[in-house]
């Protein structure tokens, strides 16, 4: 984008595609970090005298207009982190965008509603994905590409779109790529990652190739149950991947050949049942040792055994990659394991970096400053992917 700022962009129409899927409760955004993440971009490009049209996705609506996904909240959010009025089109390629469009003079910011109200945002369709593509260049003169957590998607406007114009990164690309780099290049160790989440099927392609990168992988959140039916271990009513189980038995079996300390929880916290999400009301928790789940209980949260010596583990690390909650940290009878993971990284020497949404979402949350990390990442999906090696068409696109 420096380039690009050289070049001057006065009277220019800037596409800058932003990651603004941010956590809502109804129209409150409970958590603003990918929106301010993508401001100094938007505020460079509006001083430096561009007409600014920004869009994103929110969510996964079904192809088409639906009010609980709208970008409206976002933009009003936009607006008040620059000090600016930001104009919204309430479509993404059709008359209120064209005119909204039409509308923005030099320095002015403008919104459009989210791509995925129109199905050929996300086809796997070529043609299709093009025909939207060539609608949403239509809108602009040059294109940014900044929205960081979703360049591993093949989407119109991540991968078909800067095909179609000149195009430039970001500064938040920039910056995640920049840390990113430092995970896959030349890593300071011991390097340690942290893994946790609901679904193993989705850390399983990181974990495969950590297994040749990592000294340590810590494992929490959901995950952790097909792990421990892997070791044969009872897991009540936890979720549980079983069709993961061969996957999982050979990945342990590698670790312990290659020299890699794959450390599971040594304790649990439990309940009859999933918690109450909406009311929040407290629960009854219980915490047993991992290897004893009683029949019928859910597993919620790591205990405060494992939390201690997944700090004990990070303690002395170089550098610490984390993803994924470790526990259902939004009730705050299963917060603890999250906030201890965070803490150990904070307390931690070590280059820390968050990565995902989820988890980023914790830290914030839970009243940690993000100051004390390393880097949080905007991105969750596409940091995993940028660290499994693939390559991320919003990242090949860019450079192409
Ligand atoms: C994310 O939240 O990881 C990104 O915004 C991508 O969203 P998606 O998983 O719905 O494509």
């Amino acid at each position: 984008i420096d380039e690009l700022l050289e070049e001057g962009v006065e009277g220019k129409r800037v596409f800058v595609r932003a990651d603004l899927n941010v956590p809502l409760d109804g129209t409150t955004i409970t958590d603003d970090g990918r929106i301010r993440a993508v401001v100094p971009t938007v505020k460079a490009l509006a001083d430096a005298g561009a007409r600014v049209v920004v869009a994103s996705h929110l969510g996964r609506p079904k192809g088409a207009p639906d009010p609980a996904f709208s970008l409206a909240p976002a933009a009003a959010r936009l607006g008040e982190l620059l000090g600016a009025e930001v104009a919204f089109a309430t479509d993404t390629v059709g008359e209120s965008a064209t005119a909204t469009v039409a509308g923005l003079g030099d320095g002015q910011v403008a919104v459009i509603e989210n791509l995925r109200f129109n199905a050929g945002e996300t086809s796997k369709d070529d043609a299709e994905r093009g025909a939207f593509a060539d609608q949403l260049a239509a809108l602009a003169d040059l294109y940014v590409g900044d929205g960081f957590g979703a360049v591993h998607r093949k989407h119109a406007s991540v991968f078909d779109l800067p095909a179609r114009l000149p195009h430039y990164a970001g500064h938040l690309i920039a910056t995640e790529v920049g840390v990113l780099k430092k995970l896959t290049e030349d890593v300071q160790r011991p390097y340690a990652v942290v893994l946790g989440g609901s679904k193993v099927s989705d850390k399983l392609g990181v974990i495969d190739h950590l297994l040749e990168k990592a000294d340590r992988i810590l494992v929490g959140g959901g995950m952790v149950f097909t792990f421990l039916k892997a070791q044969g271990h009872e897991v009540g009513s936890s979720l549980l991947q079983e069709d993961q189980i061969p996957v999982v038995q050979e990945y342990l079996k590698r670790a312990e050949a290659s020299g890699v300390e794959f450390v599971l929880p040594v304790d649990v916290v439990v309940a009859p049942a999933f918690p109450d999400m909406k009311t929040k009301a407290p629960t009854n928790p219980e915490t047993v040792a991992a290897d004893a789940m009683p029949a019928g209980q859910m597993g919620l949260d790591i205990g405060p055994a494992t939390s201690e010596l997944y700090a004990s583990k990070l303690a002395d690390a170089a550098t610490v990659f984390w993803n994924g909650p470790m526990g259902v940290f939004e009730h705050p009878d299963y917060a603890e394991g999250t906030r201890a993971v965070a803490q150990a990284l904070v307390d931690s020497p070590a280059f820390t970096v968050v990565g995902g949404g989820d988890s980023a979402a914790a830290v914030r949350t839970l009243g940690f400053d993000e100051n004390a990390f390393g880097h949080i990442s905007t991105g969750g999906g596409a940091s995993l992917e940028y660290l499994e090696g693939k390559t991320l068409p919003g990242l090949a696109a860019l450079e192409g």
